[in-house]
Formats: structure tokens, sequence, C-alpha cells
């Protein structure tokens, strides 16, 4: 368990907030999260594959990956996911294996089922981001990618200050303002497998980045990889 814990963030606010945003999700965060989530499309078909989207939300990306990739999608709010099968049958996604309500900490999928597992504006709205991380791991292939895109905190200065200030506010919206990027480094110095090999800066005003780890193919790589790793963090 790490400091930020559930009762910070409970999972009830999370699908309460959610419930409220599915009609009106379209309209005010897809042009907003637009260019983060092209972005993530283009790092995850560099592998492509069977791709899972964790917080798959309205399905607002699904029609905008090549139909060559298998997509999976879960997420938490069944509202949001109802939003995303009507996105479905509208374009007739056959690509689309399946969508599933279904906890981003807690995912029913066995070990390494995946090519990439994308997850776009969702690891700061979870209550465990780390543990949340390790079971986006556990479902990743060796040689595969996690590509975030989120929200990262500032170190200090005043949006430090604000983003501190409007904690409680966002929360009952859904999300944390504040999230170290720290978290994401210490998280990959103590995992066993995976490495950072991406931050890259995304709208709104850099706010928010493009994050990838790669999961080593290579089991003999991964100790001597330890470290280095233990240094970053
Ligand atoms: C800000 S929205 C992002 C939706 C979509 N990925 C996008 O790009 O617009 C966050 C989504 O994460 C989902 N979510 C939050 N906590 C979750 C959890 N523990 N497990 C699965 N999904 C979760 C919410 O229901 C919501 O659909």
């Amino acid at each position: 368990m790490t400091a930020m814990t559930h009762a910070e963030l409970p999972k009830d606010m999370v699908t309460k907030a959610y419930a409220r945003w599915a009609p009106v999700y379209d309209v005010v965060f897809g042009p907003v999260f637009e260019r983060g989530r092209q972005a993530a499309i283009e790092a995850a078909e560099r592998i492509g594959g069977r791709i899972l989207e964790v917080g798959v939300g309205t399905g607002i990306s699904l029609p905008d990956y090549k139909r060559t990739n298998k997509l999976c999608g879960v997420d938490i709010s069944e509202p949001m996911l109802r939003k995303a099968k009507e996105r479905v049958t509208e374009f007739g996604l056959s690509n689309v294996e399946g969508l599933w309500v279904m906890d981003a900490e807690y995912l029913s999928f066995p070990d390494a089922s995946f090519d990439v597992v994308v997850a776009q504006y969702v690891v700061t709205t979870v209550p465990n981001p780390e543990a949340t991380l390790d079971e986006f791991a556990r479902v990743l292939k060796p040689g595969g990618e996690i590509i975030l895109v989120s929200r990262v905190g500032a170190d200090a200065g005043l949006r430090r200050v604000l983003e501190h200030g409007f904690a409680p506010a966002a929360r009952k919206l859904g999300w944390r303002t504040e999230f170290p990027f720290a978290r994401y480094v210490r998280w990959a110095s103590r995992t066993d497998g995976m490495v950072l090999t991406e931050r890259r800066a995304m709208p709104p005003f850099g706010h928010f980045s493009l994050i990838r780890f790669t999961k080593s193919s290579d089991p003999a790589a991964l100790d001597l990889a330890r470290p280095a790793r233990q240094a970053i963090g």
C-alpha cells in the first residue's frame, strides 16, 4: 500500500462521478484530450496485435484504431461502458473482442494476454495506482508495452499549490490533480521486467504526459537491469 489510500479516492466516488459524466463526457472531454489519445493509439499500433484499453470509458478512441488490431475494453462504470457498446455497434467495429465492466486493479484476464495495455486518463482516477500498474504488467506479454496518457502533477511552485488546493474538489469529479511523475519512476524501478521508456508532454498546457513502459522479453536481462533501475528511483 502506498501513501495514497483508498479513502482518498474511493471507488464509489469514482463510479458516481462517471455515472454523471457519461451523458456529456464526449462533448466535454472529446476535443480537449484528442491529441493525447491519438499519440497513445499511434504508440500502441507500433506494436499492434491484441490491445487492452483499461478505463475505455465511452469508447471514444475505439474507432481510431486500425481494424487489424484486436481490441478489448474494460471500465468500472456501467453507464460509460454502455456508451462504448453503442459506439461499437454504430461504427461496426468487428475488431472489438469485448467490453466488460471490470476493475482495473483486479483484471480477470490470464497472465500475458495482451501485446499492449493502454490507459488514457485513467491511472490518476483509480484508488491504488501502483497496484493497478502491477495488474497491467501481469496481463502484458513479454516484449509488450503499457501506454498511459496521464496527468502529471507539478513538483514545485504555484501550480503545485493550486493542485493540492483543488484536490478535494477534483476527487468529487472523479480524479486527482496532484500526481508526481516520481511515482511512475519508483513503480518501474521496483517492478521486475518493466522499464520506463518514454515520457512526452501532452496538451492541455503540457500538464499531461504520454508515458510508456516496456516489458522485457529477456528474463536474463531482468536481474542485470535491477541495480540501474533502482538507482533511478
Ligand atoms: C477520464 S475517463 C477516461 C476515458 C477514456 N479513456 C478517454 O480517453 O476519454 C476515466 C475512465 O476510467 C474509468 N475508471 C476509473 N476507475 C476505474 C477502475 N478502478 N477500473 C476501471 N475503470 C476505471 C472511469 O469509469 C472512466 O470511464
